[in-house]
């Protein structure tokens, strides 16, 4: 694979020679980009040694034909890895500047970039910094976290430039996340026209008028199988609850806040679908009677009880309808996740269950989870991934699975 490393101004970059060599050693073709900055910190011969190539560092170099060297060298990589990225170099990808050679390669290419930044505490901690982030990241741009730690300015905190061999794994897994499955390419006409309803997110639960009882779920993985399914030319209907991502034109989005919401939304939308994929995490109680007005506290009154009623189970309601569409559960666990989740297939009457682990925190608000699918005759490890590339893998899954009992 061909790799672009920027090296661009701080101490940590003496740790970029190793991650050349890691690459390398892989049998990778790296070209090293350096900015000025970097050039204080780091002499380009050593980067040239290691990487058997030239650094490239000038955005003007007459040695290139037509002098469109960046255009070039734009197209060469498979993947363009930043380590480390300054608060600079962020700031000015995030407003698309193109002043110096490294910069202008991100704004010419359409590769992957992943970044993995560096830089003293105050300033990855720093709104700006933050802010520049949260819009890179928007944009597509994958962004490790910096370690924690004794930094090089004597300060302790965050901001420290991950380990060379985790950058290495990141760089690996980013671009085997966008090979494609090989069984997806037989899916678009199996998807094709087919009308898939499907439920994501949380549900949240009101008190009062300002407290609700929520869940931790971030809607990452039912937005993921939503936009997958409309990739694979599927008809889309999409009922959130609420949830900060962003979702498709073609992808129809119905927003929703309780579970007595999503319930009855799914009641008018479940009679036209083929398949019906329940990724919410539904709240299974509600607030019996939630108050008009916002609850006081008051002096000498230590505890507070809420009375809770039991939801509707809107997966388990689905599969008891005749007739029904192919219906898609998932399943949780913190411990015993292959009989919990048989269980579960069985007592909800499910054609298909995807169990997670949610032991330690792990599947929640996250990018990557792996999955164990169960149906009553099919099985399938779907090894740690990012959500969008377990999502295409799912839908494999079912189309197989529907194809075979059909
Ligand atoms: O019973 P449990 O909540 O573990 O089941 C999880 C599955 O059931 C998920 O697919 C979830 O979307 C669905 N569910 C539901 N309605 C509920 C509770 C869970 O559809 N009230």
């Amino acid at each position: 694979m061909n790799i672009l490393l920027g090296v661009t101004g701080g101490i940590a970059a003496y740790k970029s020679l190793e991650l050349v060599r890691l690459f390398v050693k892989a049998g990778h073709d790296v070209q090293v980009v350096m900015t000025s900055g970097a050039k204080e910190f780091i002499q380009p011969l050593s980067f040239q040694a290691l990487s058997g190539h030239p650094v490239r560092d000038s955005l003007f170099d007459a040695n290139q034909e037509a002098g469109m060297g960046h255009i070039e060298l734009a197209r060469w990589p498979d993947v363009i890895v930043i380590a480390p990225a300054s608060a600079e170099t962020l700031a000015k990808l995030r407003m698309g500047r193109a002043d110096d050679l490294l910069t202008t390669l991100c704004l010419a290419t359409d590769r992957p970039i992943l970044l993995a930044p560096a830089m003293n505490r105050l300033m990855w901690q720093n709104a700006a910094t933050q802010e520049n982030l949260e819009m890179l990241a928007n944009r597509g741009f994958e962004i490790m976290k910096p370690g924690s730690g004794e930094q090089a300015c004597g300060e302790v905190g965050e901001g420290r430039l991950p380990e060379p061999a985790d950058i290495f794994s990141a760089t690996e897994s980013l671009v085997a996340s966008l090979q494609p499955d090989p069984a997806w390419q037989i899916l678009p006409e199996f998807w094709k026209g087919k009308h898939l309803l499907i439920t994501a997110g949380p549900t949240f639960e009101d008190i009062d008028p300002v407290r609700f009882i929520g869940n931790k779920s971030s809607g990452k993985m039912g937005y993921a199988i939503a936009e997958a399914a409309a990739q694979a030319g599927a008809e889309v209907t999409l009922i959130t609850g609420p949830v900060a991502l962003k979702v498709s034109e073609t992808i129809r989005k119905v927003s929703v806040r309780s579970a007595q919401q999503m319930f009855e939304s799914v009641q008018e939308n479940y009679a036209s679908c083929d398949v019906f994929i329940s990724a919410a995490a539904v709240a299974d109680y509600r607030i019996s009677k939630p108050k008009l007005q916002k609850i006081k506290k008051t002096d000498g009154q230590d505890d507070l009880t809420l009375n809770l009623v039991k939801n509707p189970d809107i997966v388990k309601w689905v599969a008891e309808q005749t007739p029904k569409p192919y219906v898609v559960g998932f399943a949780a666990e913190t411990e015993k996740l292959e009989t919990y989740a048989q269980d579960k297939l069985k007592r909800k009457n499910l054609d298909m269950i995807c169990a997670n682990s949610v032991s330690g925190g792990k599947g929640f608000e996250q990018d990557d989870n792996a999955l164990l699918l169960l149906t009553e005759s099919r099985q399938k490890n779907l090894l740690r991934a990012p959500k969008t590339r377990l999502a295409k893998s799912l839908l494999v899954f079912i189309a197989e699975s529907i194809s075979e009992t059909e």
